[in-house]
């Protein structure tokens, strides 16, 4: 089964199941200040999590893609990937344990479905500890249905919990399947430690609301969300022991083997991290991001930059990752088709990344043997200080592992302890942390975040007003303190257009008017004159958020229902964002 059939099998079975198909998110969270990136199906959701209703009902299902760089380090082994698809089935209030543990089972098991063996699979499920019970439902239904009680491991809540770890929020106990993947016989007992026992699929049972107390409460809602990461499942059908073998990444490699002039030892490896992260970079280049110092866009930088490095170790010519791009455009572009639209802009940047990084390699070189030379020749230990290889690494874009290969060749060694105290010092690379895991986003709705999202659209509206009716959202980040948004328009502002924006903007704050969401389908929202460029992430139904008279605009709230609590708005800057887009970014005050 390739993971075509797959994803369609999985959508198909939700379907008879009465779950309505949702498209994927964009890889970049709209309004979600806690994660740089989407990292499980659940995320776009949390609004409706937390229990707006939504257009499509309370049964979804999609495949969702999926960014994780917790283990962008791990990456070159046969298991880890930066990107990934999750396939995820959604009860918003609907059904819960039993149909939730029923649908996977029979989704797995049954020969009209996956028809895996039933002898292969095995569970986890929560242990109990002081804050929730021991989820016995789970156990049992997993029992009545066959499994056996070797094979059903109980296990605590660092392993079987879903949900704001030490922040407030909705979570719960998960129960998670395993398939055995070993050439020898499955064990009697089932451990889940040893790595030949693959987790396929994560069913999580929302329950509980975790609050300001740490208590947790029972929710009134009760949730399920599931994740099924479509690479490994992949593998696991073909009977195939890594992700990289199967044909999402054939073409990848074919590429990389006709471009490569050498074979080092570690040749696998290297071919493994370029598929991983040119595959990865093209999706988030699809998404709108361009390589930076900031945020996604240094993420995206990093993964660039890494795949070069291995190129040069592979002896590839430069100027190659744009020919991986095309292969990775080229398979997926049907399932994903923003990223033939958005073909030429990610091949233009990824051969702007390559050659800056590859004039930084000279200078940061250069440097590099200054930071040498001043060491004595009489000088016995030899070492890099923390202090120097982070500012390699900042300056120059030299990853720690680049130094300390250039300085092995010399007889240096490196103080990893020292470039690790600095580089915790990065401000900036301080959130790549909290994307690790997904954390905090259901709790996050705070006040301030929705009044600046409100605050995002007024903006939009008085924009449009002054600028004139091309501007257009092409992004938008809001945080705890400001909002920041970006929007088609070519010249720099001038200081009167952002007062007069600024001033339109406070008028329709303190002018009291109240904000309303509709539903209705998606000419319905045009006709009616909503703005909005997110059209093709609903179904047919969408909502529809008015401000007084004064904006229409399509989008997944949450909104502040009235403008006066809005304070007063100010605009801190206005720049260039990329070609053809500038960027606002502003805040409210009292
Ligand atoms: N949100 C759950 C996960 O990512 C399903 O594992």
């Amino acid at each position: 089964m390739t993971a075509k059939e797959l994803r369609k099998k999985y959508t198909d079975f939700f379907m008879s199941k009465g779950h309505a198909v949702i498209g994927s998110a964009p890889l970049v969270p709209e309004n979600d200040p806690t994660v740089l990136f989407t990292t499980a199906g659940m995320h776009p959701l949390v609004p409706f999590l937390l229990g707006q209703k939504h257009p499509q009902g309370k049964r979804l299902v999609n495949c969702q893609k999926c960014i994780r760089t917790g283990d962008i380090d791990e990456v070159g082994d046969p298991v880890h990937l930066t990107f990934f698809e999750m396939l995820g089935n959604w009860s918003l209030g609907d059904y819960f344990k039993k149909d939730a543990i029923e649908f996977s089972f029979e989704f797995l098991s049954s020969p009209k479905w996956l028809g895996l063996p039933l002898e292969k699979l095995a569970v986890t499920v929560f242990e109990g500890d002081s804050d929730a019970p021991f989820d016995e439902e789970a156990y049992n239904l997993w029992l009545k249905l066959g499994i056996n009680p070797d094979k059903i491991a109980k296990r605590p809540k660092k392993d079987n919990w879903w949900g704001p770890a030490g922040q407030t929020g909705p979570c719960g106990p998960d129960t998670e399947m395993f398939f055995w993947t070993g050439n020898e016989n499955v064990p009697a007992i089932f451990t889940p430690d040893d790595r030949k026992w693959v987790e396929i699929w994560n069913d999580v049972f929302m329950q509980y609301n975790k609050n300001a107390d740490s208590v947790y409460e029972p929710l009134t809602q009760t949730n399920v969300d599931t994740g099924m990461g479509v690479e490994r499942v992949t593998a696991i059908l073909q009977g195939k022991s890594s992700c990289y073998e199967t044909e999402l990444f054939a073409p990848l490699f074919e590429k990389i083997n006709e471009l490569k002039k050498i074979t080092p030892t570690d040749s696998s490896r290297s071919e493994r991290i370029i598929a991983d992260h040119i595959r990865a970079a093209t999706f988030i280049m699809a998404d709108g991001v361009i390589p930076g110092n900031v945020d996604q866009s240094y993420v995206l930088r990093r993964l660039i930059r890494r795949a070069v490095r291995e190129g040069r170790k592979l002896g590839i010519e430069s100027g190659f990752t744009h020919l991986i791009s095309e292969e990775v455009i080229g398979h997926y572009s049907d399932v994903y088709p923003e990223l033939a639209k958005k073909r030429d802009a990610i091949l233009e940047a990824l051969n702007n990344e390559e050659s800056q990084f590859e004039k930084t390699l000279e200078k940061g070189t250069r440097e590099f043997e200054k930071l040498i030379a001043r060491v004595p020749a009489h000088v016995t230990t030899k070492i890099i200080s923390g202090k120097n290889a982070f500012y390699l690494y900042e300056t120059y874009g030299f990853p720690l592992e680049l130094t300390e290969e250039m300085a092995k060749e010399q007889g240096f060694a490196v103080d990893n302890d020292g470039f690790g105290k600095s580089y915790q010092k990065h401000q900036e690379l301080s959130r790549l942390g909290a994307e690790q895991k997904f954390k905090g986003g259901l709790a996050d709705n705070s006040e301030m975040t929705t009044n600046l999202h409100t605050a995002t659209h007024l903006l939009h509206q008085a924009l449009r007003k002054v600028l004139g009716d091309h501007v257009a959202q092409k992004g938008s980040n809001i945080t705890g303190e400001r909002l920041r948004f970006d929007f088609s328009h070519t010249d720099k502002m001038t200081p009167e257009q952002i007062s007069k924006v600024e001033d339109i903007v406070n008028e329709m704050i303190s002018g009291n008017l109240e904000v309303k969401c509709a539903e209705m389908t998606v000419e319905e929202a045009k006709d009616g004159g909503a703005i909005g460029l997110f059209a093709e992430r609903y179904g047919e139904r969408v909502k529809v958020y008015s401000i007084g008279d004064f904006s229409r605009e399509i989008c997944g709230g949450p909104h502040a229902d009235n403008t006066l609590k809005l304070g007063k708005f100010k605009i801190l800057k206005e720049e260039s964002s990329s070609q053809g887009v500038r960027r606002i970014k502003a805040i409210l005050t009292v």
